[in-house]
């Protein structure tokens, strides 16, 4: 079984063709290393013994898009993360993320009905949420107005999706994730951070390490046990995971529809100084933080039902906080390791 991945030297992705592989498929990535480094695919080689294939060009260009599927004509399945992800950059250059995220799926789409592959999983996000009405949040809550043109293209995909699978030869699973952190156990890939981070967990362990001077907490005024933002973090390992079986779901033909969708989380939600708390007694690291005001667009507390992926797919994120936060830990001082190198 031949399984393209997009996106397979970013973040998620090279730890789904990890798993991929060490459950015996066959990978080829695609990737135009706007996000990521060739080298990923030496480490990924390392941890599985197996080096996957990989062509480098831009899923937005349709004439290499269609190209790609007529040479590779023995692809099972397609897992699309390729994407652009900054939020706030998001807000600034509207249209570089509707183009890249929207056209690149167009072509993916129109690329597998043209060449007859049948199964595509789908990263989709919780941001399409918003603030719920009901917590924990299940796949049958309401999609609210999104909050940024970023959580607009994930939205629009997951239409553009549900539309095609009505009428032509193709199956979806979106797969809904709630905030993945952490790093594989090797410390061999992990996220990498290009310029300043947006994300918690990466500016906790850069503040950690002294590339920033200090974390600040946005908000600590929300309707929580301790005043700051609640989120469902969960392991990237984990949900990696979560993606070979979805795979695996729909070559054998286990959908109950021909669009499914699933949240990935763990159903437990942490506040940001839950987060610290635990990032500080896995490193031993004092943390240097300074409460600030609430950023713009937070939603106040967001945490997943896994329910219905637990019993469907029969998955369950095993990872605790303690864990994701040791693997970030560990990822941050190899890439510190890494750098004295150079
Ligand atoms: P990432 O940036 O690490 O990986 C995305 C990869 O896609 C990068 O390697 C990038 O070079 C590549 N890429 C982007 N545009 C491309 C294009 N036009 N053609 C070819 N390659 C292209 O991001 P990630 O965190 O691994 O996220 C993967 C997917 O999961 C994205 O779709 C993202 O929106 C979604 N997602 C991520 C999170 C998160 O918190 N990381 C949460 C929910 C959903
Ligand atoms: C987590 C918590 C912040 C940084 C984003 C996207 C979402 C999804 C996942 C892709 C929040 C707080 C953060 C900092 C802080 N991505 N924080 N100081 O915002 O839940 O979700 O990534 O689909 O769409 O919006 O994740 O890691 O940015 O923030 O206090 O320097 O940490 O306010 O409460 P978020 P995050």
């Amino acid at each position: 079984m031949k399984i393209l991945v997009t996106g397979g030297t970013g973040y998620i992705g090279s730890h789904t063709v990890v798993e991929l592989q060490n459950k015996g498929f066959d990978v080829v990535i695609v990737d135009n290393l706007s996000n990521s480094k060739i080298e990923v695919v030496d480490k990924i080689e390392k941890i599985t013994g197996k080096r996957p294939e990989i062509e480098v060009f831009d899923l937005v260009d349709r004439e290499k898009t269609s190209g790609f599927f007529k040479r590779h004509n023995d692809i099972n399945g397609v897992i699309h993360f390729a994407a652009y992800k900054a939020v706030g950059e998001s807000v600034e250059k509207p249209l570089k993320y509707y183009r890249n995220n929207l056209v690149s799926l167009l072509n993916i789409l129109e690329s597998m009905i043209e060449t007859g592959v049948e199964n595509l999983v789908f990263s989709s996000s919780c941001t399409v949420y918003g603030q719920p009405d009901e917590l924990p949040v299940s796949e049958k809550a309401p999609i609210k107005k999104a909050e940024s043109p970023y959580g607009n293209t994930k939205q629009i995909s997951e239409e553009i999706i549900q539309d095609t699978v009505k009428v032509e030869p193709v199956k979806a699973i979106a797969l809904r994730y709630f905030n993945p952190i952490g790093a594989h156990e090797s410390a061999l890939i992990g996220e990498l951070p290009l310029g300043v981070p947006n994300n918690l967990v990466p500016f906790i362990t850069q503040t950690a390490v002294g590339i920033r001077d200090e974390l600040k907490v946005f908000g600590d005024d929300y309707n929580t046990p301790d005043g700051t933002a609640i989120r469902d973090y969960i392991h990237v390992v984990d949900l990696a995971k979560a993606h070979v079986v979805a795979i695996d779901r729909m070559i054998n033909n286990k959908m109950k529809d021909k669009f499914e969708v699933f949240n990935l989380g763990t159903g437990n939600g942490y506040s940001v100084l839950d987060v610290i708390k635990s990032f500080e007694k896995v490193s031993g690291v004092k943390l240097n933080y300074r409460i600030v005001g609430r950023r713009p667009g937070d939603v106040e507390k967001v945490w997943a039902n896994p329910e219905f992926s637990n019993k469907e797919l029969g998955w369950k994120a095993e990872k605790g906080l303690d864990e994701m936060m040791e693997s970030a830990w560990k990822w941050q001082l190899e890439l510190q390791k890494e750098q004295n190198n150079q």
